[in-house]
């Protein structure tokens, strides 16, 4: 039923300069492998065969990693390292890639609103690359948990996490009650709040199920927190006009976009890949 995948993809990463000067942030790697792969195969585990890229100036790398690099190959042809390439040859031949560019920084909401036109009129999901998510059950990844979901409630879902109190002026803050085991129906929502208003300590991260009447709402968001266009704020008039869901997902997150997060990430799956090493 969710057939594509939003990335919005345009920011320019400052925290991580300056490697990020001339690459975009979401082509930083964990152990060999791009943010930006991790979150189209998360996509694609969920189902979705179409990855719809909000990108911007110098992000052309992005476009030049979902493609066949033919002068590469043809170099290591028949070689050990060939299988190197087997994950992102096979996610090209069986996803469908396309870009659009935003061409002013107004915030995730206006960057959502700008891949209106690669979405059309249907439900999608969004993936923010930088927030790098494993699962290690059989419940299967975050975005395939809020897909099961979305087929049950038919409306938007955020996925939510608990986040100490003082951070809650890093994410966006819900409120609401539990409808069933970690499913909240939001009552409230604010973007960044100071600890000392913040409405809970359960956090939005960059997961998103939007149905298509969220570009009417974004069209009519007036600019929110930082003067930019905020998501949060479009699905807070949503959830009061008809319902949004926050799911407490299962499985691990890491803050990608924050160098303690990516070091983190970088423990966490060199850890996993040494010992599934050690099992072979
Ligand atoms: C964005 C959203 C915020 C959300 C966060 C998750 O913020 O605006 O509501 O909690 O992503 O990572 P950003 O991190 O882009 O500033």
């Amino acid at each position: 039923m969710i057939k594509k995948c939003l990335f919005p993809a345009a920011g320019y990463g400052t925290r991580f300069l300056p490697a990020t000067k001339a690459i975009p942030k979401e082509m930083l790697p964990i152990l060999t492998k791009p943010l930006m792969q991790y979150g189209v195969e998360e996509a694609y585990e969920a189902g979705i065969g179409t990855m719809a890229i909000v990108t911007g100036r110098g992000k052309r790398a992005i476009e030049d990693h979902f493609d066949v690099s033919y002068e590469l190959e043809h170099q290591i042809r028949g070689g050990a390292k060939e299988v190197l390439l087997d994950e992102i040859r096979s996610l090209i031949s069986r996803c469908t890639f396309s870009y659009t560019r935003q061409v002013e920084m107004k915030g995730l909401g206006h960057a959502i609103l700008t891949g209106e036109t690669l979405i059309g009129h249907e439900p999608f999901a969004v993936i923010l690359a930088d927030d790098l998510c494993d699962n290690e059950g059989d419940e299967g990844g975050v975005l395939s948990q809020m897909v099961a979901l979305y087929e049950r409630y038919g409306c938007s879902i955020v996925a939510i996490e608990e986040v100490s109190k003082e951070e809650t002026n890093k994410y966006g803050i819900i409120a609401g009650d539990e409808i069933e085991p970690g499913v909240f129906r939001i009552s409230h929502m604010v973007e960044k709040p100071d600890p000392k208003e913040a409405p809970s300590n359960l956090a939005i991260i960059g997961r998103y199920i939007l149905t298509p009447d969220i570009f009417d709402i974004l069209r009519e968001t007036k600019p929110g927190k930082g003067g930019e266009i905020q998501i949060t704020d479009a699905l807070l008039t949503q959830a009061q006009n008809s319902k949004v869901l926050g799911v407490r997902f299962k499985g691990k997150r890491f803050d990608c976009g924050s160098v303690e997060g990516f070091v983190k990430a970088t423990n966490y799956f060199y850890q996993k890949q040494a010992s599934s090493d050690e099992v072979r």
